[in-house]
């Protein structure tokens, strides 16, 4: 990569808890990971901007006059998204060729496609020779995501991906984007992550279809209540709202609402080192996802319910946005060859896939370094 002048990388993330509430105004507690897309860059003097990727044989040239044309592209719509709205925010963007090398699996529920947008924005900003806000980038990032990718997506990942801090969790308010760093003391336990290798299919459009059926559930509220997002409800007033609900749309409100409890509990057993509870939190918040939300399938359901049977694992369960992707455990240190070997017998057994395991090791968001 000699040839190039920076190395920019942006983080994959794992959400430790608040799954499907940053599109209803709730916290979310994401982790950036040390799995990433970095991008070796530099200037070239065209107006074209010239991808390519370390393991995919594809070259995209995308002409800096005709971005909005774009958003058909496979691989490059994502580029081009990133390029288009950071240009339409006002900065300069200039011709230069991007090599990517992405390590967060695709489609894992690992935010790749966010770790892909925010370390694109950062690359196309420093080879202009601009500064950044790295809140700023998630923002653009997550519309690139809305208006070239499809997905109607929350901010949680772009955020994690550009703003995440080495050991610790970010505890996001996702209606404010006020955020505090939460350090992830895990005692004499590890996080281990689940890949459940089961492909994603329709993701998009069923979650868009949740984000919709939380947006009624809001609406249909908002006659009785005087809030402005589901995460302002409280259990007492959904329960006192219940007979106006739709039994579909009650029980998708309801898990938004109790999961929105479950992150403030979550924050103070992490602060307090209370590994036990935090275990039993997100075996409840997989129970919701699963009952409520419907978002997990039969495998994550399958991986989720290996772990939590496993003796020496405290609480496992679904992260991301679901239909596949990844559980998050929380296991004793020590016991982790025991931990995966335990799940994969059992998950394989059920579900004819065989799954990979990451450590979580927690990183920065951005990170640039000059060649
Ligand atoms: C996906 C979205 C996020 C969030 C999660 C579910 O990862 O990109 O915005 O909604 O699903 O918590």
């Amino acid at each position: 990569m000699a040839e190039y002048l920076y190395k920019i990388s942006a983080a994959g993330r794992v959400n430790l808890i608040g799954e499907h509430v940053d599109y209803c105004g709730g916290k979310v507690m994401p982790c950036a990971l040390s799995m990433k897309n970095t991008v070796y860059a530099r200037p070239n003097g065209t107006d074209t901007v010239n991808l390519s990727w370390t393991d995919l044989p594809d070259k995209v040239s995308l002409d800096l006059s005709a971005l909005a044309s774009c958003r058909g592209l496979k691989h490059a719509k994502y580029h081009a998204g990133c390029a288009y709205f950071w240009k339409e925010a006002g900065h300069r963007v200039v011709g230069c060729d991007l090599l990517m090398d992405c390590t967060v699996p695709f489609g894992s529920g690992l935010s790749s496609s966010a770790a892909i947008e925010v370390s694109t924005i950062a690359a196309l900003a420093t080879v202009a020779g601009e500064a950044f806000d790295p809140v700023e980038v998630a923002l653009v990032a997550r519309r690139a995501e809305h208006e070239f990718a499809g997905v109607n997506c929350g901010i949680m990942d772009q955020f994690a991906s550009a703003n995440g801090r080495a050991g610790h969790a970010i505890l996001l308010d996702c209606k404010s984007l006020e955020r505090e760093y939460i350090p992830v003391g895990l005692g004499e336990h590890v996080l281990i992550i689940a890949n459940s290798k089961k492909p994603h299919d329709l993701v998009e459009s069923k979650y868009n279809e949740r984000r919709a059926e939380t947006e009624t559930a809001l609406r249909i509220l908002q006659k009785k209540l005087d809030v402005s997002c589901l995460a302002d409800v409280s259990a007492r007033e959904l329960e006192a709202c219940k007979a106006m609900l739709p039994e579909l749309i009650y029980r998708r409100a309801k898990h938004v609402v109790e999961e929105c409890e479950r992150v403030g509990q979550a924050a103070a057993a992490m602060r307090r080192g209370d590994m036990e509870t935090f275990g039993a939190i997100l075996n409840a918040s997989h129970r919701s996802l699963s009952a409520l939300y419907e978002v997990t399938g039969r495998e994550l359901d399958s991986l989720a319910r290996a772990a939590q049977q496993f003796p020496a694992c405290l609480g496992s369960r679904m992260t991301g946005a679901g239909f596949g992707g990844c559980t998050v455990s929380l296991v004793k240190k020590g016991e982790e060859e025991a931990f995966k070997s335990y799940v994969a017998e059992r998950y394989t057994r059920e579900t004819g896939y065989v799954p990979a395991f990451y450590p979580a090791e927690l990183s920065d968001g951005i990170i640039i370094e000059n060649l």
